[in-house]
């Protein structure tokens, strides 16, 4: 169980796509409860174990909402979420590049606006969960249930959590990327396309584990793999080169922090 970690009742979740359910996987593998939850989404697709309903629940305001929509649909959702909210609620945002005080401003008559930033191995607990609130208290208030799945840094400024996002939220389809490139290097070097995928996942996976148990950073780990004048040096010497990884890497994050950037400056003008 969760050492007494549970949801503020009532709690309501709005939307329960593909990061939402994530979330809510992680807190369901940690024993949470969903007693005080209920989903609105507009589909009223059931999700397992919680109330699911396409209105919005009668009664007293949520003590907790966590916002999962897409960034576009922020102000779909407001015109009827904002009147339902109280003195008492927490608004938690997962919406991408949407800035607090945009959030604080399209609800003003809540206690706090906290943004966290997820990536989608919170559903094995095993995620990065970057946090970010004006209001330090409230950001203590939402913590433990961010504990729960996975890493969760708390960010002194809000910049900071669009890096963390470019990199962790945004992470699990780069890393997933380059081991799908691995496999398709190896079928191009003639092994079957479905054992070099495999080959690479596993490595991948193998790789992370190692990291885990031994604590070792991943420069050891590659330093230990290439011994000198070997094949992984050789292999290492172009990843390391001047058009190598590195500034490819660059490149990517940038693009997605830029990316961020544009969406904070839509919701803004909204
Ligand atoms: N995917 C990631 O890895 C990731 C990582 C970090 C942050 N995020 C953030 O997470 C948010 C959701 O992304 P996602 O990938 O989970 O998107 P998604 O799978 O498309 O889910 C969006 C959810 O929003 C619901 N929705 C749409 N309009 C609504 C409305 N008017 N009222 C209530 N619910 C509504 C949808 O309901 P139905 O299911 O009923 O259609 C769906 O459940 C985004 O803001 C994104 O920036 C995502």
């Amino acid at each position: 169980m969760s050492g007494g970690t549970g949801f503020p009742v009532p709690t309501w979740l709005i939307g329960c796509g593909n990061m939402a359910a994530a979330m809510v996987g992680g807190w369901k593998a940690a024993g949470l409860g969903f007693d005080a939850v209920t989903v609105v989404r507009p589909s009223g697709r059931p999700v397992e174990g919680i109330r699911t309903q396409v209105d919005y629940p009668v009664g007293d305001p949520p003590k907790l909402v966590l916002l999962g929509v897409k960034p576009q649909k922020l102000d779909e959702v407001v015109p009827a979420l904002e009147p339902r909210t109280g003195p008492d609620t927490i608004i938690m945002s997962m919406l991408a590049g949407v800035a607090a005080n945009s959030l604080a401003e399209r609800f003003p008559a809540v206690r706090g606006v906290v943004r966290i930033m997820p990536n989608l191995p919170v559903q094995q607990r095993q995620g990065v969960t970057a946090v970010y609130g004006a209001d330090a208290a409230t950001v203590r208030e939402v913590l433990p249930l961010i504990e729960l799945l996975g890493m969760a840094p708390v960010c002194a400024e809000e910049r900071e959590l669009s890096v963390i996002g470019a990199v962790a939220a945004a992470g699990p389809a780069y890393v997933a990327r380059f081991a799908a490139a691995m496999g398709l290097g190896g079928a191009g070097l003639g092994l079957d396309p479905q054992l070099a995928a495999q080959v690479a996942v596993q490595t991948l996976i193998g790789t992370a584990a190692l990291a885990d148990d031994t604590g070792e950073s991943m420069a050891d780990i590659a330093r230990r793999v290439a011994s000198p004048a070997g094949t992984t040096e050789q292999g290492l010497a172009v990843l390391d080169g001047p058009d190598g990884l590195q500034p490819l890497v660059d490149r990517m994050l940038a693009a997605a922090v830029r990316r961020g950037e544009e969406l904070a400056d839509a919701a803004r003008r909204n």
